[in-house]
């Protein structure tokens, strides 16, 4: 596996690839999958480079704990960081090439742009987090131009993510000829159902255990509302169970439309989602944990 931390290394290394197999990065070249991650991979990451490795001639995984979609208070400098220890595991799954830029190669002095979607990114995580997808669609747009993969691999973990991405690249003329497919890839969740996320590991022994309440309290809403339980009587439940739990604050308990995200009163012929983010350890609940799935 190569590694580029310059973007002037990782175009040599990327027009190689092209090159290697004869053509260009449009129809007819060699396909190329990237995997954007922020590190600290788990198999949830691993999950997407395999897919990628299955799917595409090449793969490159990106690494960047990425500073614009975090805001004020939040983790960035407590976010796991274990550069050595991802490459090893990225290099064992076949990756091509590692792109782990820095914070001034992403950002050089006097980066003043931003992307901003509308629509899908203003609810749920949006509301509660501002600025966040507005930071994850500037640094996957700049990722787009930098890798030009042709497939795109992201995790249906951070579904608003893959919502908020799907738009940018649609809006701003990314898709075919250059990236022909974004590819949401299902939850991998632990033997207890807890969705892999690299914030777990913030969590003690504990909360850990507590934490196996969430997909079990979703899991329990999605059975009742599609025997016909009330949709907000059902929400309700959950939050009970899950403050039952040990979890301090839920930020957001919803059914939406799997496409536009709007919430959702009743079940109905679209295909809907249950999406949750819960908080939970120290007093207020430092660790926020999101899942979704799918409902009906
Ligand atoms: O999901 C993540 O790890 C990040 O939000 C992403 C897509 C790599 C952008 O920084």
């Amino acid at each position: 596996m190569q590694t580029a931390d310059t973007l002037d290394v990782l175009r040599k290394q990327i027009a190689a690839l092209n090159a290697g197999a004869g053509g260009s990065d449009l129809p007819g070249g060699p396909t190329i999958g990237l995997v954007p991650t922020m590190g600290a991979l788990h198999d949830g990451h691993l999950t997407l480079v395999r897919r990628a490795r299955e799917e595409c001639d090449h793969v490159v995984a990106s690494i960047f704990v990425n500073p614009t979609q975090f805001g004020p208070g939040e983790d960035l400098d407590a976010y796991p960081r274990q550069l050595q220890a991802d490459a090893e595991m990225l290099a064992a799954e076949g990756c091509d090439i590692l792109w782990a830029p820095s914070a001034a190669e992403m950002y050089p002095d006097g980066f003043v742009s931003s992307i901003s979607v509308t629509g899908v990114s203003e609810g749920l995580c949006g509301a509660d987090r501002p600025g966040h997808f507005d930071g994850v669609a500037t640094v996957v747009c700049k990722l787009f131009h930098q890798v030009r993969p042709t497939h795109a691999f992201f995790g249906e973990k951070d579904f608003q993510q893959l919502a908020v991405i799907r738009a940018m690249a649609r809006d701003l003329d990314l898709m075919e000829p250059h990236v022909r497919s974004i590819i949401g890839v299902s939850t991998v969740r632990e033997p207890d159902g807890l969705a892999m996320s690299s914030r777990n590991r913030y969590l003690s022994e504990d909360d850990r255990a507590s934490a196996a309440a969430l997909p079990r309290a979703m899991k329990a809403a999605i059975a009742n509302m599609e025997d016909g339980k009330d949709v907000t009587a059902t929400l309700a439940d959950l939050r009970t169970e899950l403050f039952a739990a040990g979890f301090a604050k839920i930020d957001y308990a919803v059914l939406a439309d799997s496409a536009s995200l709007a919430p959702l009163a009743a079940l109905g012929d679209r295909a809907a989602r249950l999406l949750v983010a819960a908080r939970i350890g120290g007093v207020d609940g430092s660790t926020r944990l999101i899942d979704n799935m799918a409902v009906g």
